[in-house]
């Protein structure tokens, strides 16, 4: 089949991109990689055009606007890549009966909730971003209207870290540059790998040489765990120095701070949790528990393997 992957330059489309060098991947498929020069979301024609040219029958479209604080003053950028690009992606697969797997977040809710959100839970956006996110997932539950040959899983995440910018590649910035850090103690939710996310994604969706047939929905998608923002940091600092890194900070020299203590354009939910079960529960209806080799991994574990990784290099 043909497989189109927008995103490439982003931390989730590079992770995509070596999960799909697997030879369980590559075999049979076609597989196109494509960033924002062959292809600009701001461009709903390029964007049909592309598609109608590959004719791809999985799109996992990575690529997204995700300047949280710049989206409060550029919110018709935001909405035209988060919002109207997914939704001509969801039409096209809608009406070519393709696959489509698209990425969410957590910023779709407000965090007032206690425990960990489902996918039944209502969506309460705080922000631009979070909003064009929402209204984005509606535009594509809209375009695959029932009996569309099409299926399409959205999958909500949290806290991303891979090949890019991120949190934790900025407390060890931070930590070699100062004696001592403040970081927010009362905002939870699971840091997530794009190494693993792309995993999940990739086994949800590809069966050999043709799309798996999964139940279309949206799922929430994030490692075994929970944390806070300081929770994170303290241990990213510890993994950098377990593994050789010379830092300025110690674990001691962080000091816990609330939300509402660090003010930023943009405001965050307090609670990001996200529960899993419902895919969970499809991916052992699918048989595939046992075969994703990181399902299981708590968020824990892949950050201090992702940290030694980062200190190697
Ligand atoms: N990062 C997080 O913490 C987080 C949390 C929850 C959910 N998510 C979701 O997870 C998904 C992946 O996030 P990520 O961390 O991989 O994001 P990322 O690293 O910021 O990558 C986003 C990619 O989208 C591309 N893009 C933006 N505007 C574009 C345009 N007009 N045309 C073409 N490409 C464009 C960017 O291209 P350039 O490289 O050219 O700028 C970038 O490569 C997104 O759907 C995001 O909303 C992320």
């Amino acid at each position: 089949m043909n497989i189109l992957v927008f995103g490439k330059d982003g931390q989730l489309g590079k992770a995509f991109e070596q999960q799909l060098q697997h030879s369980f991947f590559q075999r049979g498929n076609t597989i196109r990689f494509v960033g924002r020069d062959e292809c600009d979301l701001m461009d709903a024609i390029q964007i049909t055009d592309l598609l109608n040219a590959f004719k791809p029958q999985l799109l996992i479209n990575t690529a997204a606007y995700t300047a949280v604080d710049q989206a409060e003053t550029e919110s018709d950028l935001a909405f035209a890549i988060n919002t109207k690009a997914p939704e001509v992606m969801a039409k096209y697969a809608a009406s070519h009966g393709a696959t489509l797997l698209h990425f969410s977040t957590d910023y779709v809710f407000d965090g007032s909730k206690r425990g960990s959100y489902t996918e039944l839970d209502r969506t309460n956006p705080l922000s631009v971003y979070g909003k064009s996110k929402e209204v984005g997932e509606r535009a594509m539950l809209n375009a695959f209207f029932d009996n569309s040959p099409g299926q399409f899983a959205i999958l909500r995440t949290s806290w991303v870290y891979g090949d890019g910018g991120n949190f934790i590649r900025t407390i060890l910035r931070l930590a070699k540059e100062r004696t001592s850090l403040q970081v927010i103690d009362d905002q939870y939710g699971v840091p997530t790998s794009a190494t693993w996310l792309a995993e999940v994604g990739c086994y949800l969706t590809i069966d050999g040489e043709k799309p798996r047939q999964f139940t279309s929905g949206i799922y929430h998608a994030v490692p075994l765990g929970e944390t806070n923002w300081y929770g994170l940091a303290s241990l990213v600092v510890q993994s950098a120095l377990d593994a050789g890194q010379q830092l300025q900070v110690s674990p001691t020299a962080i000091s816990p701070i609330p939300a509402s203590g660090y003010r930023l354009p943009a405001p965050r939910p307090m609670n990001s949790r996200l529960s899993t079960n419902k895919l969970q529960i499809e991916l052992e209806r699918l048989g595939l528990v046992s075969k994703l080799p990181h399902w299981n991994t708590p968020w824990d574990e892949q950050v201090t393997a992702y940290v030694k990784q980062l200190s190697k290099n």
